[in-house]
């Protein structure tokens, strides 16, 4: 039975996309004294670029392909993490499989320190599209998901889960408007509190759910 624990020293961010949850830990840890060591991104049209170095944290765009695993890329990633001392990632809207050898890099007291934030109440609707998924089936709730990064995809064990009632006069894209907000104040919720209190485990996945009220 694993029983670890661990506190958290430099941690980066990797993105693909618009931003807000990486723009929303950012924040949180600047408010917090700990910023990121870096943020990565493999896409070079997102805005989170600007706005992260705005805020003075160290911004890398590196390519990568668009689909499947890219060892190239994983190895550009862990030689920056080598460089900033990084032992913690955090994926924020990160548009890429990584592979089995690359998470168990980051898997030394026996679970993952790479975090994940996902839109739907895992295990439903893994993968992509997860808002369109709960809108389209009019799910009367919906909501995202904080959880380790394993290899199967959308897996890992649970940090953190908010369930959101819906509204039946949303559209799609208000459903995505205040799902994303809260998803913000969930992420850095789960990163000052890992900040503070690192993360113990004794091997079972119910030690990881931390029940922390999401307003
Ligand atoms: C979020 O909905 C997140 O849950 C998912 O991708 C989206 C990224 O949004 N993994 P942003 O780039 O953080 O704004």
């Amino acid at each position: 039975m694993v029983d670890s624990s661990l506190e958290v020293k430099n941690y980066g961010i990797l993105a693909s996309g618009q931003g807000s949850n990486a723009l929303s830990l950012i924040v949180k840890g600047l408010e917090f004294g700990r910023p990121p060591q870096f943020v990565i991104l493999n896409r070079d049209n997102s805005p989170l670029i600007e706005k992260a170095e705005n805020l003075g944290i160290k911004t890398y765009f590196l390519e990568s392909t668009l689909k499947g695993e890219d060892l190239d890329f994983e190895a550009r990633v862990l030689n920056l993490c080598q460089v900033h001392q990084v032992d913690w990632l955090f994926l924020a809207g990160f548009l890429k499989i990584l592979s089995g050898p690359f998470i168990d890099h980051f898997n030394n007291v026996g679970f993952s320190q790479i975090l994940n934030i996902h839109p739907s109440l895992l295990p439903k609707y893994p993968g992509l599209g997860g808002y369109k998924k709960a809108y389209k089936n009019n799910d009367p709730e919906f909501g995202h998901t904080i959880h380790l990064v394993t290899k199967g995809i959308d897996e890992g064990p649970i940090l953190l889960q908010k369930v959101i009632p819906t509204n039946s006069n949303w559209s799609l894209e208000d459903m995505v408007a205040v799902g994303k907000k809260i998803e913000n104040n969930s992420y850095a919720l789960v990163l000052e509190t890992l900040l503070k209190n690192g993360l113990s485990w004794d091997g079972k996945q119910a030690q990881l759910t931390w029940v922390i009220d999401v307003k």
